[in-house]
């Protein structure tokens, strides 16, 4: 059962990777424009570089985010802190970084944003990078923010996050609702079940609702789709455009 009862109520919107349809994801401007665009919480993804610092970034490779080639966990933070994550959003953003953990930390405490850190391991680095994700996290989160939601796909992450950190939340990452996910989320002591919004269906949502979970989807950007899905009884979605769905949610 969810050990967290209310008053933790994370908002109906947040920003996913940041706002990270009009800023390249996972950069603090992505954070910076999350909330210049009125959301209240954001989104990422912690990864380990090649030497073990924690970073602020979703694919286990370089090219996609940034002008470099490789794994980011054959990567070292210094050569990282040389490439260029906003060019291949828009030259616009010609210059951005890579973030660290503690950098982006920084700035969520500064402009006041609530956020769901989604631990998110390259292949093999499940415990490590959920134990320096928290253990740094532990160390900036703000006392009087509200609690940081810990979500992860990785069961052994999630399981280091409820013994490192059993007081913040933690939601449990699927695709599509599996039949196992009772004992997922019981062995995570999940508050919340994320689930990609292509896949969920109105009877998911109802029998997670019973269970005394609440439910948070993954990405939705289309105002239609997202007003199904609250009317199905959804807590929260993650969106790239959150500008789009606010008006819809009320904040
Ligand atoms: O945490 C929700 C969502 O971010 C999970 O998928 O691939 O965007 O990290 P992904
Ligand atoms: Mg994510």
């Amino acid at each position: 059962m969810p050990t967290l009862a209310p008053p933790f109520s994370p908002p109906p919107v947040i920003a996913h990777r940041g706002a990270s349809a009009s800023a390249p994801e996972n950069t603090l401007a992505a954070f910076r424009r999350a909330a210049e665009l009125g959301a209240r919480w954001v989104e990422f993804d912690v990864k380990l570089t090649a030497d073990g610092r924690p970073v602020v970034f979703h694919d286990d490779t370089l090219e996609r985010t940034t002008d470099g080639a490789g794994r980011l966990a054959e990567t070292s933070l210094a050569d990282l802190a040389d490439l260029d994550a906003g060019t291949w959003f828009d030259p616009d953003f010609a210059g951005a970084l890579v973030p660290t953990l503690e950098e982006t930390l920084d700035l969520l405490a500064d402009m006041g944003l609530g956020a769901n850190m989604e631990l998110k391991p390259c292949p093999g680095r499940d415990v490590e990078t959920a134990r320096v994700g928290i253990d740094v996290a532990r160390a900036m989160w703000p006392v009087e923010a509200p609690p940081l939601l810990i979500s992860s796909f990785s069961r052994p992450a999630l399981r280091v996050a409820r013994e490192m950190a059993p007081q913040w939340p933690r939601g449990l990452l699927l695709g599509g609702l599996t039949d196992d996910w009772r004992q997922e989320a019981e062995a995570a002591e999940a508050w919340s079940v994320h689930v990609d919004s292509t896949l969920i269906r109105a009877r998911d949502v109802a029998e997670v609702v019973d269970a005394g979970y609440r439910v948070m989807v993954y990405t939705v950007n289309d105002p239609g789709r997202a007003a199904n899905l609250w009317d199905w009884g959804i807590d929260g979605i993650f969106t790239d455009r959150p500008e789009v769905l606010l008006p819809l949610a009320g904040g």
